[in-house]
């Protein structure tokens, strides 16, 4: 950060971005074209069409789908994290679901090899550092998420350094996967849940009584229950937040309305996010941009990324290094 820092610009760490989800609509129209998949109802000009929590998951599982091969996962995260590299990203960690592979007919273990190579070229051109967090995927049930899990636990991939929950937070109830999170926990991984997105403080509270992350994925409708926040602040819970995800998928209606500013004020551990950035048509750097126009200091932006690379999932002699 120090050094990033006396370059002049402002470096940035995120921690929270679904590798699917920053496939931009141009890489999937060309994997698409050479698979001879028609992706035309989720991109037009350019961009993914989708209009609420449900249909962007559809458009999110169809772009997903384009992808085929250990190549082609490289390719993904090489050309993920040259964009964060070049808006000034000095550590990034990203999503990972073996489901989405399976799906389209690659195994997990070739999937993130593939990934794990895109990293490796992103970190051999740019410098950038980065880990992925396999995630299970809530809305295809307990016993996906813990296979899922039994994959992440595995010691065989060493830049997998993390264990997560994602998909539609509305379905099942966080004790569900209590099982999964067991299994991550016992090998050592960090947890992260989404939570505090779609539904409100009640699914936080759960989701930290049954699943014991260190982190919550978004996690800013907490600030509607005090009690909930003091929890929060004092047991030093990380909180992912993704302003532009929110705002793209109507969880607060303008900038204005976004909570970002009240959870700082609170002490909380806020990190900042892209989430799915084409989806939203947002990039790391807005999302500092957006920090800034909501009237929160450069210091306190600073203060993101040095929360983010002290919240990572990686070694200690990195974070050292990264801070
Ligand atoms: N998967 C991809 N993006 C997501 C989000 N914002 N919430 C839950 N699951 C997701
Ligand atoms: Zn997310």
């Amino acid at each position: 950060v120090a050094r990033a820092r006396r370059g002049g610009a402002m470096p940035m760490a995120e921690l929270h971005c679904h590798i699917e989800g920053a496939a931009h609509p141009d890489l999937v129209l060309a994997h698409a074209a050479r698979h001879g998949i028609d992706v035309s109802g989720i991109i037009r000009d350019g961009h993914y069409v989708w209009h609420d929590f449900t249909s962007f998951l559809a458009a999110y599982d169809l772009a997903s789908s384009v992808f085929r091969g250990e190549a082609d996962y490289a390719d993904l995260a090489a050309d993920h994290l040259g964009r964060l590299a070049a808006q000034g990203a000095i550590y990034a960690e990203f999503f990972v679901s073996p489901d989405h592979a399976s799906n389209a007919g690659l195994p997990p273990a070739a999937y993130v090899a593939g990934l794990s190579r895109g990293i490796e070229r992103a970190r051999e051109e740019s410098g950038i550092e980065a880990r992925m967090i396999v995630v299970g995927v809530r809305h295809l049930g307990p016993e996906a998420v813990e296979r899922a899990a039994r994959f992440a636990a595995e010691p065989r991939h060493p830049l997998v350094t993390g264990f997560g929950l994602a998909g539609d937070e509305r379905t099942g109830t966080p004790a569900d996967f209590a099982r999964a999170f067991a299994i991550a926990r016992n090998a050592g991984l960090g947890l992260t849940a989404h939570a505090g997105e779609l539904c409100g403080p009640e699914s936080v509270r759960a989701t930290l009584d049954a699943l014991k992350p260190s982190r919550i994925g978004h996690g800013v409708r907490a600030i509607e229950d005090p009690e909930l926040v003091r929890r929060i602040v004092a047991e030093g819970i990380v909180l992912e937040v993704c302003p532009g995800s929110n705002l793209a998928l109507g969880i607060y209606p303008d900038a204005a309305a976004h909570p970002l500013k009240q959870l700082v004020a609170t002490g909380a551990r806020v990190t900042l996010n892209s989430d799915d950035p084409p989806f939203f048509r947002t990039t790391l750097a807005d999302e500092y941009a957006f920090a800034a126009e909501v009237g929160i200091d450069a210091g306190t932006r600073l203060g993101f990324t040095r929360q983010a690379i002290e919240a990572a999932f990686v070694d200690e002699a990195t974070r050292r290094r990264l801070l």
